[in-house]
């Protein structure tokens, strides 16, 4: 582990830091194996969550809507078929899970938590860090999805700004399988899009994009590629442009991420993400 003092002056400069070696080998094979449980006792007949961003479809998925305090599975699209049948085991078809695994899944709930990871969100400017959001994602061999440029705080906003991403290699990310990219200092430009949930005249829930601002996404000049090991924690300022390109390999590219606000700033009411009154927000301690 690099010297916090310094990974901090880092963060605040670059908008993301690197942390090798945060994660242990059997936490890691913990969360792997209880994650490939969810998805073996997932039931894809009833209930088919697909997670796309390029799918303005999923906006009127009531499933996607209520996943913020629940656990769910979404799948890739390009493992369903024109009737919306899985083409390949559930295994291999599987996008993600989400939202709320820390808090609902005791090994999900160990892993998020511990006082190493407080000590981080600390330092990175969380004062009381709250944490909103939990996703497994497989990225698995060959199709594991593109995520283009985005900035977390389009997802989950407050005034001011305070989302932080607390993003976790289960195995090595490269080039080849999907790694994240980022804009190195990005984080001091504008937000450019919000994600924003509303009530139609029906009564029911629909999420669409707003425009904040129309700087344009990074081109692959500025775009850095964060090739890690497993075990490594990249934490990203809310403000910093990043993205991941497909996985076209023949290894998947398991990670985890974590999303965490400061509990001192305010809550957008109109944040997809929604949780349930007994269900309370906890730090990471
Ligand atoms: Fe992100």
């Amino acid at each position: 582990m690099p010297d916090m003092d310094t990974a901090f002056e880092r963060y605040l400069q670059d908008g993301f830091v690197v942390l090798p070696g945060f994660k242990s080998a059997d936490d890691i094979a913990d969360l792997r194996e209880r994650a490939l449980q969810i998805v073996q006792d997932w039931d894809p007949g009833e209930r088919r969550g697909v997670f796309s961003t390029h799918d303005q479809a999923r906006t009127a998925d009531a499933e996607f809507l209520a996943s913020g305090d629940t656990i769910q599975c979404f799948f890739e699209e390009e493992a369903l078929d024109a009737d919306g049948r899985l083409t390949r085991p559930k295994s291999e078809a599987i996008n993600k899970i989400g939202h709320a695994l820390h808090d609902l899944d005791p090994v999900f709930d160990h892993f998020s938590h511990g006082p190493a990871l407080a000590e981080v969100a600390r330092g990175l400017g969380l004062a009381s860090a709250q944490l909103w959001q939990s996703m497994f994602i497989f990225k698995p061999p060959s199709i594991g999805g593109e995520v283009k440029w985005h900035q977390d705080a389009t997802f989950l906003h407050t005034a001011p700004c305070s989302v932080t991403g607390f993003w976790f290699a289960l195995e090595d990310a490269t080039r080849d399988n999907g790694c994240l990219w980022v804009q190195p200092g990005g984080h001091k430009g504008p937000l450019r899009e919000r994600f924003v949930r509303q009530t139609g005249a029906d009564g029911i829930d629909r999420v669409h994009m707003q425009l904040q601002d129309a700087t344009p996404w990074p081109d692959g000049t500025t775009a850095l590629a964060l090739e890690v090991p497993a075990g490594t924690l990249v934490c990203l300022h809310g403000l910093l442009p990043h993205y991941s390109a497909p996985n076209r390999s023949a290894r998947s590219r398991h990670a985890y991420t974590v999303h965490a606000v400061d509990a001192r700033s305010a809550w957008a009411s109109d944040n997809w993400l929604r949780r349930r009154p007994e269900l309370p927000l906890r730090g990471f301690e």
